[in-house]
C-alpha cells in the first residue's frame, strides 16, 4: 500500500493532426507529468505522410491514419475518425494543425470537448496565412489562441491566448516561428484547464459564450510593441 494521495483519473485525449505535429508533441510532453490532468491516448492524421505520426509513435502513443480521400464525403470520413476515437475511449479531442473543416455533426458530437489552436489573436485573422496578412496590415502585436470549436471556422469561446510583438524585419516565417513557440506554451495550459474542468463556458443573456476560469490572472502590465 502506498501513502501517496490517490490521483484523479486523467481525461483521455485524442489529437487530430495533418502535418508536423509540434503542438501535438508539446501536449504529449506536458501530459507526461503525473500531475497533468489529461493523457494523450491516440493521434489521428488525415494525411499518411504527416511528420507528427512518427513523433507520436516514438513517444509510445497509438496512431492511426484516416485518409479523407478514401471516403466519398465529409461525414463518412468523420464517422471513421469518431470510430477510432471511440475505440480509444477518447473524452476530449484536440485539433493540432488539423487542416480539414469539420461538419456540425462532428462538432456537436464533441460539444465543449473539442478544442483547436489557431496562429492568431482571434477573432482577428481567422483562416489561413495569418502571419502574412498581419504583416501586410502592419499590426504590431500578433499571437495565438486556443478555443473551443463551434461550427463556424476559427470561432468559439477562447480559453487561452498569447501575444507576440512584431519587429520591423519580421517575415511571415520568423513570425510563425516565434508564435509557434508560444503555441507550445499555451496549448498544454489550455488542455489542462479543459481536462480539469477549470475552463467553463458561460453564456450571457444574448447567447454570447465566453470561458471563465476563476483564476486571478494578471491585471497589471501590457505588451507594448514596439518598445
Ligand atoms: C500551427 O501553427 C497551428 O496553429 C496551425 O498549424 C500549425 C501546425 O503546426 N493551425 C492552423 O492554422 C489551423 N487553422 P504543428 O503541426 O507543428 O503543430
Amino acid at each position: 500500500m502506498s501513502d501517496a494521495a490517490p490521483r484523479l483519473a486523467k481525461r483521455r485525449v485524442g489529437v487530430l493532426i495533418s502535418g508536423g505535429g509540434s503542438n501535438m508533441a508539446a501536449l504529449i510532453a506536458a501530459a507526461r507529468d503525473p500531475a497533468y490532468p489529461a493523457e494523450i491516448v491516440c493521434v489521428i492524421s488525415n494525411v499518411a505522410s504527416a511528420g507528427g505520426l512518427a513523433k507520436a509513435e516514438a513517444a509510445g502513443v497509438a496512431t492511426a491514419v484516416v485518409d479523407h480521400k478514401a471516403f466519398p464525403d465529409r461525414e463518412s470520413f468523420e464517422r471513421a475518425v469518431v470510430a477510432t476515437l471511440d475505440r480509444h475511449d477518447v473524452e476530449i479531442v484536440a485539433l493540432a494543425g488539423f487542416m480539414r473543416l469539420l461538419t456540425p455533426w462532428f462538432i456537436a458530437r464533441w460539444h465543449d470537448r473539442l478544442i483547436n489552436i489557431h496562429p492568431a489573436l482571434l477573432p482577428s485573422y481567422k483562416g489561413l496565412h495569418t502571419h502574412a496578412r498581419a504583416l501586410a496590415d502592419g499590426v504590431k502585436i500578433v499571437g495565438c489562441t486556443v478555443h473551443y470549436v463551434r461550427p463556424e471556422m476559427d470561432v468559439g469561446p477562447i480559453i487561452v491566448q498569447a501575444a507576440v510583438p512584431v519587429a520591423d524585419d519580421d517575415t511571415a516565417d520568423t513570425l510563425a516561428a516565434r508564435v509557434l513557440t508560444q503555441e507550445h506554451r499555451i496549448y498544454p495550459l489550455a488542455l489542462a484547464r479543459v481536462a480539469s474542468g477549470a475552463a467553463r463556458v458561460v453564456c450571457d443573456a444574448e447567447g454570447r459564450e465566453r470561458v471563465v476560469t476563476d483564476l486571478a490572472g494578471t491585471r497589471e502590465g501590457a505588451l507594448v510593441s514596439p518598445m
